[in-house]
């Protein structure tokens, strides 16, 4: 550990998500030091370094990973290029916070998992939804079995307007691996599997569209604007997905569509044996029955709750000092890219994919 018992971070990607990372790393100097940043793209990486007064901009990540003072490294760059830094980062011996989601596909997913086998540090996905209130008030009342087994649980988040920009990486499968389902389709997959209480998915069967972004449909706030840029990926994506105890999720994500639902907030529902549970962006309900009655709770806000994003970082950090798991780690990363991998197969094939587990 490093300069007076902080960690020192370096930054790869300081693009709109990297930003971010850096903004809540400025937040607890009295934890971390900015080391260093890269980008492919030297100017943002320059101005973004001055912005955040950080004191070294590498040229290039691998230059970065030399350096022995730092720690741990955030990559926050388009999917195609986690699992390539990733394993270097691994390799250098260095704690890596690889974004969402781990890995392009599942091949390159399985390469992350052998490799923090053999090099043994500490991986996370930054699923920042785990982290917030709602969240963790869901999973409390799940861990005290408040609601029993959960056998069904729905999932979804409908963007009308949301195609983050034609001519970013996230329009080109090649650079992305996919659209809707693979950018905020996994973030509902991760967040339902874990308040599940992470049961083991076995089979999908889903199917994609892309039926709007092609024609300038739909375009949202997120990502580089350019109209006359690319668009190869789905605009929407359903998939049920069979876990090995029985249980069942369903899943709709769109970034684009003719149709309004629940002002495009994620939303997630749990059905268990003994209650449900109900979230709709920042609005949560518990149900259950009680002397023949229904019973709805609406879950308060408790006081002083802390950011999700400050939650996630503080957790990372703990992670790391203390040599533990994190609860969002290469494992739940390799889940979810096997879920989307098999949801785009089984679009193809029009058939059930049973997953293949097998490193
Ligand atoms: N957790 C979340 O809610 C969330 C939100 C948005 C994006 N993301 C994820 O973060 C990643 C980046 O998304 P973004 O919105 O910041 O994209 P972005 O396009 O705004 O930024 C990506 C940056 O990476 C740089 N880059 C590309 N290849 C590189 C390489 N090989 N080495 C170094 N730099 C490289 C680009 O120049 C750019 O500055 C994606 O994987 C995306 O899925 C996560």
């Amino acid at each position: 550990m490093s300069k007076n018992g902080k960690l020192c971070f370096g930054v790869v990607g300081t693009g709109s998500i990297g930003k971010i990372h850096l903004q809540q790393l400025s937040m607890i100097p009295d934890e971390v030091i900015i080391s260093a940043v890269t980008d492919v793209f030297e100017p943002s990486a320059q101005k973004v370094a001055a912005e955040f007064n950080v004191p070294r901009v590498c040229k290039t990540y691998t230059e970065m990973l030399e350096d022995k003072d730092i720690d741990a490294v955030i990559i926050a760059v388009p999917n195609k290029y986690h699992a390539p830094i990733a394993i270097d980062a691994l390799k250098a011996g260095k704690h890596i916070m690889l974004e969402k989601p781990m890995a392009f596909d599942v091949r390159s997913a399985k390469d992350i998992v052998r490799a923090q086998k053999e090099y043994k540090k500490i991986v996370m996905v930054p699923h920042q939804m785990r982290w917030n209130w709602l969240s963790r008030e869901i999973k409390q009342n799940v861990e005290a079995g408040e609601l029993g087994r959960i056998y069904y649980a729905k999932t979804g988040w409908l963007r009308r307007k949301g195609i983050p920009g034609w001519g970013s990486a996230f329009t080109r499968k090649e650079e992305s691996g996919g659209g809707a389902l693979i950018d905020i389709g996994v973030h509902m997959i991760d967040l339902a599997l874990y308040l599940m209480g992470n049961p083991k998915p076995v089979s999908v069967f889903g199917s994609t569209y892309a039926e709007l972004g092609q024609n300038k449909i739909g375009l949202g706030t997120w990502g580089t604007r350019d109209m006359s840029g690319w668009f190869d990926v789905d605009d929407l994506a359903t998939a049920l997905i069979r876990m090995e105890d029985g249980s069942m999720l369903s899943l709709e994500v769109s970034w684009a569509m003719h149709g309004d639902i629940g002002e495009s907030n994620p939303w997630l529902y749990l059905f268990g044996t003994e209650g449900g549970a109900q979230m709709t962006e920042n609005e949560g309900k518990f149900y259950t029955e009680g002397f023949d009655r229904s019973i709805t709770v609406d879950i308060e806000k408790p006081d002083n709750t802390e950011d999700s994003r400050a939650a996630m970082l503080r957790h990372f950090i703990d992670c790391v000092r203390e040599g533990k798991e994190s609860i969002s780690n290469q494992m739940t990363g390799l889940t979810n890219n096997l879920i989307l991998d098999a949801i785009y197969q089984s679009s193809q094939t029009k058939r059930e994919v049973i997953l293949d587990w097998n490193l």
